[in-house]
C-alpha cells in the first residue's frame, strides 16, 4: 500500500513536470489496456480528462460500467490536483502562467503580457478588423521561446471562413527571425465544414495534443457555422446548446493542456429598439459565448492600418484599450 502511494506521489511529480500525462498512465495504476483504448476511442487521451469528466460521460463509453467509471475517476483523481489550495499556491501557479505575445507591445501591455494559457480568449468585432491577422500572428508568435514571448509549442487552428493563408506565417515567420519552413510544419490547420464537423475536429486534436506541445488552439470563426447551420427563428435554443457543447470542449482542452485558446466571433445590429444608447453592435453567442470567454477583446477599426482592441471583459484587466496596427509582417504597434 505504501508503495503504491508512493508510486502515485512519483506519477503525480511528473504529470506536474511534463505538464498533461497521457492515459496510458492508468496502467500504472491497476486500470487494463483494453479499457484505456476505450478510452482514447472516446476523445480521452490524457489523465486530466478522464479526472475532469463526468461519471456520466464515462459510463456512456461502450464498455465502461458503473463501478469502472468509479475508479477510473478515482485513479486519475490521484494523480491530478483537483482539491482546494491555498491563495498563496494559487499566486505561485499564476506566475506560470505563459503569456503569447500579440506582435504589437501596445496591445501586450494592455494584456499584461499577451493572450493567456490555460483559458479561452475572444477576439470580436465587425469584418477587417484584424481578428484573423491577429490568429495567424499568434500561430507564429507562440512558437517562440518563453523569454521572447513565445509558449515554444505548435498552433491548431481550425478556419471556419477559408482564410487561413500559410503565405501570410512565411512573411510574419521572416519578421520574427524564424525560418518560415519549419513554422510552416508546426502550424496543423483543419478547414471544417458545419458545425458539427467543427466540434469533431477537437477530438482529433486532443489526440495530437497528447503526442507533442502545443502552444495554442484557434478556431476562426467559432460562432459563424452555428448560424448557418441554425438559421431558423425556432433554431436559436438547439444552436446555443450546440455551441455551449463545443466551447465546454475548448474550455476542457485550454485546462487538460494548457493552451491558449482564441476564438474569434462576429457582431451583429442590436436589435432592441427603443433602448437606443450603447453600442450598436454586440457579439454573437449571448450568454453562452459570454460565459465561455475568460477575456473577451473587441477590435474596431482605427485610421488606415490602425485597429483598436478594447478589453471588454476581463476577470484580471481594467477595461482599457490599445492601438495596433495590421502590416504584411503581422499585428505590428500602431502608425501614430
Ligand atoms: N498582407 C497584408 N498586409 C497588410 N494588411 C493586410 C494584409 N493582409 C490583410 N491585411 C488587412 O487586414 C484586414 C483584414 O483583417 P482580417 O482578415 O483579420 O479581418 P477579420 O476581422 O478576420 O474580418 P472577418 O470578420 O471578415 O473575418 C484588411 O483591412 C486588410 O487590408
Ligand atoms: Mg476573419
Amino acid at each position: 500500500m505504501a508503495a503504491a502511494a508512493a508510486h502515485a506521489d512519483h506519477a503525480a511529480e511528473e504529470a506536474a513536470d511534463v505538464g498533461p500525462s497521457l492515459v496510458t498512465v492508468l496502467q500504472e495504476q491497476g486500470i487494463n489496456a483494453s479499457d484505456i483504448k476505450k478510452l482514447q476511442d472516446a476523445g480521452l487521451h490524457t489523465v486530466e480528462a478522464v479526472a475532469y469528466s463526468t461519471k456520466k460521460t464515462l459510463i456512456a463509453i461502450k464498455g465502461i460500467s458503473e463501478a469502472k467509471a468509479d475508479k477510473l475517476i478515482a485513479e486519475a483523481a490521484k494523480l491530478v490536483d483537483m482539491g482546494f489550495s491555498t491563495a498563496a499556491e494559487y499566486a505561485k501557479a499564476r506566475e506560470d502562467v505563459v503569456f503569447v505575445s500579440t506582435g504589437s507591445k501596445e496591445l501586450d501591455k494592455l494584456l499584461q503580457g499577451g493572450i493567456e494559457t490555460g483559458s479561452i480568449t475572444e477576439l470580436f468585432g465587425e469584418f477587417r478588423t484584424g481578428k484573423t491577422q491577429l490568429c495567424h500572428t499568434l500561430c507564429v508568435t507562440c512558437q517562440m521561446p518563453l523569454e521572447a514571448g513565445g509558449a515554444e509549442g505548435k498552433a491548431l487552428y481550425i478556419d471556419t471562413e477559408g482564410t487561413f493563408r500559410p503565405k501570410r506565417l512565411r512573411s510574419i515567420a521572416e519578421r520574427f527571425g524564424l525560418s518560415p519552413d519549419d513554422v510552416l510544419e508546426n502550424v496543423i490547420c483543419a478547414r471544417a465544414y458545419t458545425s458539427d464537423h467543427q466540434s469533431a475536429l477537437l477530438e482529433q486534436a486532443c489526440a495530437m495534443m497528447a503526442e507533442s506541445r502545443f502552444g495554442i488552439v484557434i478556431v476562426d470563426s467559432a460562432t459563424a457555422l452555428y448560424r448557418t447551420d441554425y438559421s431558423g427563428r425556432g433554431e436559436l435554443a438547439a444552436r446555443q446548446m450546440s455551441l455551449a457543447q463545443f466551447l465546454r470542449k475548448l474550455t476542457r482542452i485550454a485546462d487538460e493542456f494548457g493552451v491558449a485558446v482564441v476564438v474569434t466571433n462576429q457582431v451583429v445590429a442590436q436589435v432592441d429598439g427603443a433602448m437606443s444608447f450603447g453600442p450598436a453592435t454586440k457579439p454573437i453567442g449571448g450568454n453562452i459565448m459570454a460565459h465561455a470567454s475568460t477575456t473577451r477583446l473587441q477590435l474596431r477599426k482605427g485610421r488606415g492600418e490602425n485597429r483598436i482592441c478594447k478589453v471588454y471583459d476581463s476577470p484580471t484587466l481594467p477595461e482599457s484599450d490599445a492601438t495596433f496596427a495590421i502590416t504584411e509582417q503581422g499585428v505590428a504597434d500602431g502608425t501614430d
